[in-house]
């Protein structure tokens, strides 16, 4: 059976994609659900901005911001954002950025999956893509705020932990009071802290360095 990417025309922003389940890269990739359902992951261009829009508000459990806000992630945040489509329809997204003031969190904004394609660890696998990106090297942990009725959202993020590995924490966040009109309390999840990755051969760099004389 040809592999996935040979079964799907290259497309002109996707030169080298290949399947994440490979993991061979991290850049626009292909992901094969365990359904069997091919997604191809991508970060959103400026132009995806009214689909990013579209889908936040058809996805029902999301606060929709203004049309603009989704054009600026493809403008500024592209790198830790990725958009997920299948047979070139998109069907979710994830938009996340890191915290300027602690670059080595990811904080993760929203995320929506069209409802015929949830189910199937799409939203996890998007995360996790982002997660792998090389632009967030350095990234020890991941922040999102849940409220306390979306059960979805929260069993994504404890889900993606215990898959990681990592500690969820549920830590008080954005209290009722501090939103315009009703609005629940939104609680802080932070996921981490993620293992640095492994140095590897470090002993072996050191013993050539000393071979060398490079170390006292
Ligand atoms: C939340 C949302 C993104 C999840 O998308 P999804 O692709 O169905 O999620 P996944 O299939 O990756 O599920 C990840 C984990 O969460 C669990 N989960 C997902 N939806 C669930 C639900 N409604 N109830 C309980 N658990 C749920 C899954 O079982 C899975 O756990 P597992 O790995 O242990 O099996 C999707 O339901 C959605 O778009 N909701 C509306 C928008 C929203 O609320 N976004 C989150 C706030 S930013």
């Amino acid at each position: 059976m040809p592999s996935a990417a040979a079964r799907t025309p290259p497309r002109p922003h996707a030169p080298r994609a290949s399947s994440t389940n490979r993991r061979t890269d991290v850049g626009p990739c292909f992901w094969v659900s365990p359904a069997g359902h091919e997604y191809f992951f991508r970060p959103p261009g400026v132009s995806d901005g009214a689909i990013l829009w579209q889908l936040a508000k058809e996805s029902g459990g999301l606060d929709l911001n203004s049309p603009y806000s989704y054009l600026m992630l493809g403008a500024h945040f592209a790198d830790t954002c990725a958009i997920a489509e299948r047979d070139a329809r998109p069907v979710g997204f994830v938009s996340a950025f890191r915290s300027p003031m602690r670059p080595d969190t990811l904080f993760v904004w929203q995320v929506a999956v069209s409802r015929d394609e949830r189910g199937q660890g799409l939203a996890k696998e998007l995360l996790k893509h982002v997660l792998a990106r090389p632009a967030c090297r350095g990234v020890r942990q991941l922040e999102a705020t849940v409220t306390p009725s979306n059960t979805a959202s929260a069993a994504l993020f404890q889900a993606l932990a215990h898959e990681m590995g990592v500690p969820c924490r549920v830590v008080p966040g954005l209290t009722e009071d501090l939103f315009p009109g009703s609005h629940e309390r939104e609680d802080t999840y932070v996921l981490g802290p993620m293992p640095r990755p492994a140095r590897r051969h470090a002993g072996k760099t050191m013993k050539t360095m000393k071979k060398r004389g490079e170390t006292s």
